[in-house]
């Protein structure tokens, strides 16, 4: 049985006393062995086929970045930035990923759309594993995967038109026969919440709300399955950030899309996803329904992030975990739980052993030692 939320977090509580049980452990060998236990995994995982019901299929993604080099050039140090991270989307939902600021979020979303090389891992997209595929496999498949940024500003290019920004894309792609090209991209316009006569003006003449429905109708002119949102609101003001999140929710009522929708914004996320996975350090921590989530966080960080965010009801009494300490380098990462720096229930076994990332309930994955890890 799992225990709610309330049962094992006690806010400010200070970290169990050592008992000197692992006094003397080895804590290099157990890494090793952990690495071992990992790749083993990962090699097991390999051979089985893809989720038919999955649009796309992530398995043990590493992206880690070179950040030290030896004087022959050898890497003596990699940055972690993503870190065996492993889920599933179905077509038409919607997985929100939630962390903090350089726990791998953006990463996370270029690796899958492969704007940059995973260095492990696979990523299966309708069925085929395109991790490996060199750019000019990936051509065909790039209309399929879109990608909306946080800054509208800086997105969009300024010397062209919002109808040539629009149209080149379904031109390149031959979208729609050169004649419809025009009507093709006005229909787009317009289910965007953008004027007909926006078409022949250029980016500098809208504000940052309008710019960003300009950016998702450049995402949408290719007809995309899957659309990595990555803080798209973030930049904006809260009364167009609302306005934005229900745009992409119609759109994705009407045309069906997935969303991979990355925000450090707890109440826009609980607002638009189906499914909900908590990074920490590179890692996913914790994965499951925005219900289950929401209702009864098993991870204690997932639990310190939540707690911060406002209630509606006036009758219910905020109970605001704050974490202490700075977030750790994902260059050089705490042994064990990455978590047990900040964690306020940590135990001895937490800063030696890392926790396995297992299915606690039925599509809740959690990493921690506070649940059975067998
Ligand atoms: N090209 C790169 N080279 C080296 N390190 C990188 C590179 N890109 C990202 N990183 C590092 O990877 C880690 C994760 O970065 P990322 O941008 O994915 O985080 P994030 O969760 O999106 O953060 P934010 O919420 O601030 O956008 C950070 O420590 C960052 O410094
Ligand atoms: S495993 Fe990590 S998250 Fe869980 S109690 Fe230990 S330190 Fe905290
Ligand atoms: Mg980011």
């Amino acid at each position: 049985m799992i225990k709610k939320r309330d049962e094992i977090i006690e806010p400010g509580a200070p970290e169990v006393e050592a008992t000197g049980e692992y006094a003397g452990f080895d804590d290099a060998a157990e890494a090793a062995k952990e690495q071992e236990a990992r790749d083993r995994k990962a090699m097991e995982d390999k051979e089985l086929p893809p989720d038919p019901d999955a649009l796309l299929e992530v398995r043990h993604l590493k992206k880690y970045f070179p950040v030290a080099k030896s004087f022959t050039g050898k890497v003596t140090v990699w940055l972690r930035a993503v870190d065996d991270v492993s889920f599933k989307l179905k077509a038409g939902e919607t997985l929100g990923i939630v962390g903090e600021s350089g726990c791998g979020k953006t990463t996370l979303g270029r690796t899958v759309l492969k704007l940059i090389q995973p260095t492990d891992g696979q990523i299966f997209f309708e069925g085929q594993d395109i991790a490996g595929y060199k750019s000019s496999k990936m051509r065909p498949l790039r209309t399929k995967m879109q990608i909306i940024f946080q800054d509208p500003y800086s997105s969009l290019p300024p010397r062209s038109t919002v109808g040539g920004i629009l149209s080149e894309p379904v031109r390149v792609h031959k979208i729609v026969p050169k004649d419809q090209v025009k009507d093709y991209v006005l229909d787009i316009m317009d289910k965007c919440g953008l004027r007909d006569y926006y078409y022949e003006r250029y980016p500098h003449e809208f504000s940052g709300g309008q710019r960003q429905r300009i950016c998702i109708a450049r995402a949408l002119t290719v007809n995309p399955k899957l659309v990595i949102c990555d803080e798209p609101v973030s930049a904006l003001d809260v009364s167009i950030q609302a306005q934005i999140i229900n745009l992409l929710k119609s759109l994705q009522q009407n045309m069906g899309f997935t969303y991979l929708f990355i925000s450090h914004d707890l109440s826009v996320v609980k607002h638009i996803s189906d499914k909900i996975g908590v990074m920490y350090l590179g890692s996913m921590v914790e994965f499951g329904d925005k219900k289950s989530i929401f209702s009864n966080p098993l991870h204690p960080y997932t639990q310190a992030l939540f707690s911060a965010v406002p209630n509606p009801n006036p009758d219910v009494k905020m109970h605001r975990i704050v974490l202490q300490g700075d977030i750790p380098s994902p260059s050089n990462p705490p042994k064990g739980c990455k978590f047990h720096t900040r964690c306020p229930v940590a135990k001895e076994i937490c800063s030696h052993i890392a926790p396995v990332y297992r299915e606690q309930e039925p599509g809740h994955f959690v990493a921690c030692h506070c649940y059975p890890q067998e």
